[in-house]
C-alpha cells in the first residue's frame, strides 16, 4: 500500500511515461523556437502529473490499457498545464514560482506567457482527434475535455472576479468556485480514462463519483497546503492565498475543518470505487496518497 506521504511507485512512473509521450509530441509539432521553448517549460518540465495517472488508471479500472488512454491523459494535462500558466499571471495570481522554477511569464515575458497558454488549448484537441480510439469514444473526449475546461474558466473566473449569485452562502460559493476550478478537470481526467477504457455505464458512474470527491479535495489540500507548507517544499510561494485575501477553505472554515472535509472525501471517493471490485485498488491507494500530499 503508498504510505501516506511518498508519491507512489505507479506515480513516479506514469509520471516518466506521461512526460516522454508529452516531450515527443512537443517535438513534432513545428513552432517558433521561442513559442516551443514556452511550450516545453510550460509542459514537460516538473508537475506531478496527477490528472494523466488518474486517467490512466481509471481506464485501467474499468478493464481498458494505459496506451488507449495515453493521448487523452496528454491531452488533460496539455489543459490543466495552461491553466496553471494563466493562473499565474500577474492579472490572475501574480505568482513568480512554480514546480519550483520561475513562473513563465518570469522566464518569457508576460506576452509569451498568454500565448503559450493560448496555444497548449487547442493542441491538446487535436491530440483527441488524433488518438486511436472510435470516432464515437472520440467525440464523448472531446466534449468532455471542452466542458471541463470551460467550467475550469468559470471558476477562475470565481476566484479572481467573483459574480457569485448573493442567494448562495460564503461556504457554498467556496464549494462552487473549488468544484469549477480545479474539479472538474480532476473529475474529467478520472471520466476521459473511463471513456478511453470503454466503461460500462455503472463504472462510469463510479469513475465519476470518485472524480468528484477527488477533484473537490484536491483544492481543499492545495489551500490546506497554501496555508501550512514551506515554500522549498512545495516550490510555489506558500502563504499567498491569505496575502493575496484569496477565498479558501481554511481561511473560511478553518484548518481543522478542512482537514475532516478532506477525509470525508476521501472516505466517499473509496467508497465510490467498490463497483470496481479488485481493479479500484490502485486508485484506492492512489486516493490515500492524494489525501496526504504535502506538495
Ligand atoms: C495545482 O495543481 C493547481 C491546482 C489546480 C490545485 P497540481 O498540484 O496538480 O500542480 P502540478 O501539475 O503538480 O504542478
Ligand atoms: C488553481 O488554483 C486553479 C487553476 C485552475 C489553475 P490555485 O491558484 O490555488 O493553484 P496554485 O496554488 O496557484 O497552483
Ligand atoms: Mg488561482
Ligand atoms: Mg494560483
Ligand atoms: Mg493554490
Amino acid at each position: 500500500m503508498a504510505s501516506a506521504q511518498t508519491p507512489p511507485k505507479f506515480l513516479l512512473e506514469t509520471a516518466h511515461s506521461v512526460e516522454t509521450h508529452l516531450n515527443d509530441w512537443l517535438q513534432s509539432v513545428p513552432l517558433p523556437s521561442h513559442l516551443h521553448d514556452a511550450a516545453h517549460y510550460a509542459l514537460v518540465q516538473g508537475g506531478k502529473r496527477v490528472r494523466p495517472a488518474l486517467t490512466l488508471l481509471c481506464a485501467e479500472a474499468v478493464g481498458g490499457t494505459q496506451e488507449a488512454a495515453m493521448d487523452a491523459a496528454v491531452a488533460v494535462e496539455c489543459i490543466h498545464c495552461f491553466s496553471l500558466v494563466h493562473d499565474d499571471l500577474p492579472a490572475l495570481d501574480n505568482d513568480t514560482l512554480r514546480r519550483g522554477k520561475p513562473t513563465l511569464h518570469m522566464h518569457a515575458g508576460e506576452a509569451m506567457a498568454l500565448l503559450a497558454g493560448d496555444f497548449l488549448l487547442p493542441l491538446a484537441f487535436d491530440k483527441l482527434t488524433k488518438c486511436p480510439l472510435d470516432s464515437e469514444q472520440k467525440v464523448k473526449l472531446i466534449q468532455r475535455l471542452a466542458s471541463a475546461t470551460s467550467e475550469m474558466v468559470i471558476g477562475q473566473v470565481y476566484d479572481t472576479l467573483g459574480g457569485f449569485n448573493p442567494a448562495l452562502t460564503q461556504v457554498e460559493c467556496l464549494e462552487l468556485m473549488h468544484k469549477h476550478k480545479t474539479g472538474s478537470l480532476i473529475t474529467c481526467a478520472c471520466e476521459m480514462g473511463a471513456i478511453s477504457g470503454n466503461a460500462s455505464e455503472k463504472q462510469y458512474k463510479a469513475i465519476h463519483e470518485f472524480g468528484e470527491s477527488v477533484g473537490l479535495m484536491f483544492q481543499i489540500i492545495d489551500d490546506l497546503i497554501d496555508n501550512q507548507g514551506e515554500t522549498d517544499h512545495v516550490g510555489k510561494t506558500t502563504g499567498k492565498d491569505a496575502r493575496a485575501g484569496k477565498t479558501t477553505y481554511p481561511g473560511t472554515i478553518g484548518i481543522d475543518a478542512s482537514i475532516e472535509a478532506v477525509k470525508l472525501l476521501q472516505k466517499k471517493a473509496d467508497a465510490a470505487l467498490n463497483v470496481l471490485g479488485e481493479r479500484g485498488e490502485t486508485l484506492r491507494s492512489f486516493n490515500l496518497w492524494m489525501a496526504h500530499r504535502t506538495r
